[in-house]
């Protein structure tokens, strides 16, 4: 069965959650999905304090004993998450930022390869689509590949008009989404190549043996692979990767 996740960044449970629901039920309706809403406000997810032990020496060194595992595992169990959050201050809310800080090591030793992920914006005025790139690149620095989402207008009281709209952009993006979900992985962007690319010459060129970032590299076979996971590079692919390459030494 699939098993799809949503993370939701609001305080409460009012038009995120409902466009969350809504997007849930569309997806299920178009095959077999196990879907499950992830309330962040219920979960005990404390603010990073900088210290950088989960860059440096591991995830397991964080100081901060809390439901940051808890969540993580939740995505690996997945195969597929929505990132929904309100547009607050014309980004998303002070919960979905923490939790990203929280996840931040993954940047540099992504792990969620073979994922799916889109995202939904409520908001009351405007600076939506923004949030919806942002979250959408979150989830590809996490290693997800993602699907459009989408913005819907949300400003109280709602009228009848505005949840009928809503509702039809719930509907695209779910489709797209499902779409994404049975396509699997698309072949990795240039910018995917060369972030790859780059980052591994830095970690290659400047961290000690010990860091953590260098021995999951050295693990996993990254040092040599083309890319984070078993892929064919066309011919144009291969050579921008060597290229990439070649700029990321001479740096
Ligand atoms: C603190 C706060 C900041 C907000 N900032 C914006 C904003 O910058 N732009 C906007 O269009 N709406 C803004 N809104 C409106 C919310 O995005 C909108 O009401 C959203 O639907 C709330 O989601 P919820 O019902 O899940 O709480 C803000 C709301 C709050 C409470």
């Amino acid at each position: 069965m699939t098993k799809v996740i949503a993370i939701i960044g609001s305080p409460r449970k009012k038009e995120t959650y409902g466009a969350v629901l809504k997007f849930g039920e569309y997806i299920k309706s178009y095959g077999e999905i196990e879907f499950e809403p992830i309330f962040l406000h219920d979960y005990n997810l404390e603010f990073c304090t900088g210290c950088k032990l989960c860059f440096d020496k591991g995830e397991e060194y964080c100081p901060l004993k809390d439901d940051r595992d808890v969540l993580m595992e939740k995505i690996s169990q997945s195969n597929g998450v929505i990132f929904a959050s309100p547009n607050y201050a014309f980004h998303v809310s002070a919960q979905m930022k923490n939790l990203f800080d929280r996840l931040a090591f993954l940047f540099h030793r992504p792990r969620f390869w073979g994922k799916a992920c889109t995202a939904i914006v409520t908001q009351g005025i405007f600076g939506g689509d923004k949030i919806v790139k942002y979250l959408n690149s979150m989830g590809e620095n996490l290693g997800f590949y993602s699907s459009c989402g989408c913005v819907l207008q949300t400003l109280e009281p709602t009228t009848e008009a505005m949840r009928i709209k809503n509702d039809r952009k719930i509907k695209k993006a779910a489709e797209s989404f499902y779409k994404a979900l049975t396509n699997g992985a698309p072949s990795p962007s240039l910018f995917r190549i060369m972030m790859f690319r780059m980052s591994r010459t830095m970690i290659g060129k400047l961290q000690n043996k010990e860091y953590r970032d260098y021995r999951y590299f050295k693990e996993l076979g990254w040092f040599e692979s083309d890319y984070y996971y078993p892929v064919t590079l066309g011919f144009f692919k291969k050579i921008w990767g060597s290229f990439f390459d070649f700029i990321g030494n001479k740096r």
